[in-house]
C-alpha cells in the first residue's frame, strides 16, 4: 500500500521527544496504514539531546532555535514536548507558523494559557490535538466501548486515575515537574490529569461540581548540584466530581498521584452500572474485568485481550501491548484524523477537552483552598 508521508518536527527532544522518534522509527509495525510520519527536524536547547537524534534516518535539521524549525516549509506537523511554562509561547508560535500541532499535556501551564492556545488554534484553523495515549490500550478501548454500548444499566459510578510511586523516594532529584513555576500551580493535575479525563470527557461526562483533596509530598529534593531544592507542587490529587448521565447525577472520582504506594505507572478506568461494568488497569496490560448481574446473581469475568490494538499491527495477537505501542497508536489516530480517515476510532484529545480539564483543575484549586464544593 502506498503511504502518504507527513513530515514532523519535534520541539523538545527529552523523555517524550525521544519516545515519539522511536514510535516513528518502527512505523512498519502498523499494518496497512495509509499515512506515515517521517521525523524531519528536532529543536532542543541541549546539544547532547540533539546529538541523540543525529543518526536517525531522514533527519534534515537539528537546531537549538525552534524558530528555525518552524521556518522550514517541508514540515507539516509539529510535536511539542517542553516544560509547562513554555507551552503557551511555543504552541502559539507553531500555529502562527501555519503548522499543525500535536501538543503535550497539560496544554498550557494554567487556564488562561489553555484559553489562549484554544483561541489561536481556532483563529489559525490548524489541526490541533493534545497528547493522551493510555486510552489506546485494548483494555481501555474495551471499557470505552462498553460504556457506550448501553448494556451497563443505570450508571452508578466512574473511577479514572493515574498512580505513580517514584516520588516516595525522598532522594529522587528535583526537576521542573516538582516546581510550580515550571510545572504549574496545578502540579500533579497538570502532569497526570489529562490522562484521567480523556475518556470521561469523550463519553460526555463533563464534571459540573468538584470537591478536591490535594496533598504535598517531599518538600525538598536534591538539585543538580546536590543542594536541596524546594519542591512546592501538589503531588496527589483526588477530585470527587459529579457528572450528568442518563438524566441523573453520578459520581466520577479522578485520582492523580505521584505518591501511590506500589504503583509504578498504573493508569486505570472503571465504569460501573446496575447491570454491568468494566475495569481496566495498565498494571495488567492485557487483562479486562467485566462485571455482570444475572438477576440476583453477580459475576466478575477476567478476559485476556492480547494485542487487540485499534489500528492493526504486525505483532501477534496473543502478545502483550506496552507504552511504545500505545504512543504509536495515538500518533496513528492523530494522523488518520488529520487526513479525515479516523472513522469510528477514538480520536486524540481535542482543544475544547483540554480546556475543560483546565477549568476543572482551576476549580479544584479553589475547592481545596476553601474546603468547598465548586460548581463549574
Ligand atoms: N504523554 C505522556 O505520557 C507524557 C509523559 C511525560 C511527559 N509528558 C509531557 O511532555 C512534556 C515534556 O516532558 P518531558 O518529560 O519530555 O520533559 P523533559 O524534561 O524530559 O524534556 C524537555 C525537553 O525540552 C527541552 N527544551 C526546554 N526548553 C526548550 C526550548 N525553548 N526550545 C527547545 N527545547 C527546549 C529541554 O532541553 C528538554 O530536552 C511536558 O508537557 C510533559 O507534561 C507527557
Amino acid at each position: 500500500m502506498s503511504q502518504k508521508i507527513i513530515r514532523v518536527g519535534i520541539i523538545g527532544g527529552g523523555l517524550m521527544g525521544r519516545e515519539v522518534a522511536s514510535a516513528f522509527a518502527r512505523w512498519m509495525a502498523l499494518a496497512d496504514l495509509p499515512v506515515r510520519p517521517v521525523l524531519h527536524a528536532v529543536a532542543d536547547l541541549s546539544e547532547k539531546v540533539r546529538e541523540w537524534f543525529r543518526p536517525l534516518p531522514g533527519m534534515a535539521l537539528l537546531t537549538a532555535d525552534y524558530h528555525a524549525l518552524l521556518a522550514d516549509p517541508a514540515i507539516d506537523v509539529v510535536y511539542v514536548a517542553v516544560p509547562h511554562h513554555l507551552h503557551q509561547q511555543i504552541y502559539l508560535d507553531v500555529l502562527r507558523a501555519g503548522k499543525d500541532l500535536l501538543a503535550e499535556k497539560p496544554f498550557g501551564i494554567d487556564l488562561p494559557a489553555a484559553q489562549a492556545i484554544c483561541h489561536a488554534a481556532a483563529e489559525h484553523r490548524r489541526f490541533v490535538r493534545c497528547s493522551s495515549e493510555f486510552p489506546y490500550f485494548p483494555g481501555a478501548q474495551a471499557v470505552f466501548q462498553g460504556a457506550q454500548s448501553g448494556t451497563f444499566g443505570r450508571l452508578l459510578e466512574v473511577h479514572s486515575g493515574f498512580h505513580h510511586s517514584s516520588d516516595l523516594d525522598p532522594t529522587k532529584p528535583a526537576n521542573w515537574k516538582r516546581l510550580s513555576a515550571t510545572c504549574g500551580q496545578i502540579g500533579v493535575m497538570g502532569d497526570l490529569g489529562m490522562h484521567t479525563l480523556h475518556l470521561p470527557l469523550r463519553l460526555g461526562w463533563k464534571p459540573h461540581k468538584v470537591y478536591a483533596q490535594l496533598q504535598k509530598g517531599v518538600p525538598q529534593r536534591p538539585g543538580p548540584d546536590g543542594q536541596p531544592v524546594a519542591c512546592d507542587t501538589w503531588d496527589n490529587a483526588t477530585l470527587n466530581t459529579w457528572i450528568h448521565a442518563d438524566g441523573q447525577d453520578v459520581p466520577l472520582r479522578l485520582e492523580m498521584k505521584r505518591l501511590a504506594p506500589g504503583a509504578a505507572n498504573s493508569w486505570y478506568f472503571e465504569v460501573l452500572g446496575s447491570d454491568g461494568g468494566m475495569r481496566y488497569n495498565t498494571a495488567e496490560p492485557k487483562t479486562l474485568y467485566t462485571f455482570r448481574r444475572h438477576g440476583s446473581q453477580q459475576s466478575w469475568e477476567r478476559r485476556d485481550l492480547g494485542f487487540a490494538m485499534p489500528f492493526p499491527a504486525i505483532t501477534g495477537g496473543i502478545f502483550e501491548p506496552g507504552f511504545p505501542d500505545i504512543m504509536q497508536q495515538m500518533w496513528a489516530a492523530y494522523l488518520m484524523e488529520r487526513e479525515g480517515l479516523l472513522g469510528s476510532h477514538l480520536g486524540c484529545v481535542r482543544p475544547d477537552e483540554a480546556l475543560a480539564s483546565h477549568q476543572l483543575f482551576a476549580a479544584a484549586l479553589r475547592s481545596h483552598a476553601d474546603q468547598t464544593v465548586e460548581t463549574l
